[in-house]
């Protein structure tokens, strides 16, 4: 066991880790922090995507020890009760959340892009999602809500 300094969402945490243990594992079954799913499990489908040091990761191919010292910001992080980030607005808006499962990830993954692009063309936001995989949707009800978050963000709230 080693242990492992870090903030999420703001809290400080220290927590025993295996060896082999991953952030993802972390993040669950340590600190009960749930948005991050367990998708593949092999860094291919974006569902446990998180924030770390303003860098978006696949917490499952990430180990443990690596977020030692580190800032990580779930989905968690960026809204509060009664009041969703203009990510999830958009999303709930235009209905690009259906099953769900890949919407906290999609969500971290949309956050980093327009963190970094406030306003991206659609290839851009294609590209931006390219690693996180949905089954329901088909990608453009997401589009259409990066589009319309982007233009939120930009001034239009
Ligand atoms: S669960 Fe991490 S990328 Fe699929
Ligand atoms: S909404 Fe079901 S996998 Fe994306």
């Amino acid at each position: 066991m080693q242990e492992l300094n870090l903030k999420v969402n703001g809290k400080e945490y220290t927590v025993k880790v295996k060896a082999d243990m991953n952030l993802l594992e972390v993040l669950r079954d340590k600190l009960q922090i749930t948005s991050p799913k367990v998708g593949c499990n092999t860094g291919d489908c974006g569902a446990c995507s998180v924030i770390m040091d303003g860098q978006l990761i696949k917490s499952c191919v990430t180990h443990a020890m690596i977020a030692d010292g580190k800032e990580v910001t779930t989905l968690e992080g960026i809204f509060s009760p009664g009041k969703l980030h203009p990510i999830q607005e958009a999303f709930h808006e235009v209905a690009a959340a259906q099953c769900g499962f890949c919407t906290p990830g999609m969500i971290m993954t949309v956050k980093a892009l327009l963190d970094s692009n406030p306003n991206p063309s659609e290839e851009e936001i294609r590209e931006g999602i390219a690693g996180n995989l949905c089954r329901c949707t088909g990608y453009t009800a997401v589009v259409k809500a990066v589009k319309l978050a982007a233009a939120n963000m930009n001034g239009g709230e």
